[in-house]
């Protein structure tokens, strides 16, 4: 079918802005969707390429608009966001105005001192890398992945703000900073008249650092948004670990969730939790959602998957009233922050 001037074989839903919820970023003018697909694991070379366009084509038509990618993921690295361009070209292209792009640059990707780190040259050979593994001519949002204490942050601001300038990204981000750093180098980025965006840190029941370092206080001051990682702890906070570790699932296969994690520990705080979502008809995964979307200063929280029912699934948390304040309780009680994680 043609859309424009485009060839393409995806005709988007027509319905896809009905259901979702958009949230917006800090003090900017951007709206994110309250759910957005990472394409960390289960994209890549490993993975059949009909699949992960399935999934990336289901989430756009769940009005899941924001997709985030790094030049790390795949494996190999950078196969994640070259899958991302290929559906792109073939599929999204017409609809490349209605469509956050993240990429990040930062964190080591090879043995080069120049493929890792904070440095201006880091940052933007990858970002002019990212550009081509996309096929896009700009990303909407470019992040430097984790902090590098051995550039100075003035050094990473102004490539970042670069960036912006030389218009191949909208908006600046961060990642895994602490509060400090992240103060730090919004002060930088508001100086140059490039305001830091977001800021890209992991949040769960099972993780409650953002709350705990005071994260959460210093976005509302600097008015950055939160797009919080691993909402579902990598899938411990979904009812499929609870009878032991199923075929094909993370846990089985890949190297950042080690079977250790699902201990008896584990499980007896996971089948609470699941029979606290019970009770209010949902799942773990809908309850877990819910739970960092609560807080005002999370934009988006960024989830990952592998099926199209998952995503699904996971869409129609936005449909359950409000956690209670008893049940915030109980969830503080079982959801016991440590659970689980592996660093
Ligand atoms: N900035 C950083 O340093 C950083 C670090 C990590 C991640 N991220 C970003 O955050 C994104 C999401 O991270 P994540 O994948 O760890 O998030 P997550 O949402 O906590 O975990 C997603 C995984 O949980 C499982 N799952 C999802 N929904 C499920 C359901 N309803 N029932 C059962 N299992 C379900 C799937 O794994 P199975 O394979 O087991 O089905 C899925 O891949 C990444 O893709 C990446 O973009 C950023």
């Amino acid at each position: 079918m043609t859309h424009g001037a485009f060839e393409t074989t995806h005709a988007a839903a027509r319905d896809r802005y009905d259901r979702m919820a958009y949230r917006r970023a800090g003090r900017s003018g951007l709206d994110l969707p309250a759910l957005s697909l990472g394409l960390w694991q289960k994209f890549g070379t490993d993975y059949a390429y009909e699949t992960q366009r399935e999934i990336i084509l289901h989430a756009f038509d769940l009005g899941i608009t924001h997709f985030d990618n790094a030049d790390r993921y795949g494996p190999p690295h950078r196969a994640a966001q070259q899958v991302f361009g290929r559906v792109l070209a073939r599929d999204l292209a017409p609809y490349r105005d209605e469509l956050v792009l993240s990429t990040k640059a930062g964190n080591p990707i090879g043995p080069s001192p120049y493929l890792r780190g904070g440095s201006r040259k880091s940052l933007l050979n990858s970002l002019d890398h990212s550009l081509r593994d996309l096929g896009t001519d700009y990303v909407d949002v470019f992040y430097h992945h984790r902090a590098d204490p051995s550039t100075p942050l003035e050094e990473t601001a102004s490539a970042l703000a670069d960036a912006v300038r030389q218009g191949k990204a909208l908006y600046a981000g961060v990642s895994n900073y602490t509060p400090e750093q992240a103060h730090a180098i919004a002060e930088l980025l508001r100086v140059q008249r490039v305001p830091l965006l977001v800021h890209q840190p992991r949040y769960s029941v099972f993780d409650r650092t953002p709350e705990l370092s005071g994260l959460l206080d210093t976005a509302a001051a600097d008015g950055f948004g939160l797009v919080v990682y691993s909402p579902l702890a990598q899938g411990l906070l979904t009812d499929k670990y609870l009878q032991g570790i199923p075929a094909g699932a993370r846990a089985e296969n890949s190297a950042f969730l080690s079977p250790d994690a699902i201990d008896a520990v584990y499980r007896e705080r996971a089948a609470a939790l699941n029979a606290l979502a019970q009770g209010r008809g949902q799942s773990l995964a809908q309850l877990a959602l819910q739970w960092v979307l609560r807080r005002p200063e999370v934009t988006s929280a960024l989830i990952g998957a592998s099926s199209t029912w998952q995503l699904d699934h996971n869409v129609k948390a936005l449909d359950f009233p409000p956690l209670t304040d008893d049940e915030l309780k109980l969830i503080d009680e079982h959801g016991v922050h440590g659970t689980g994680l592996n660093r």
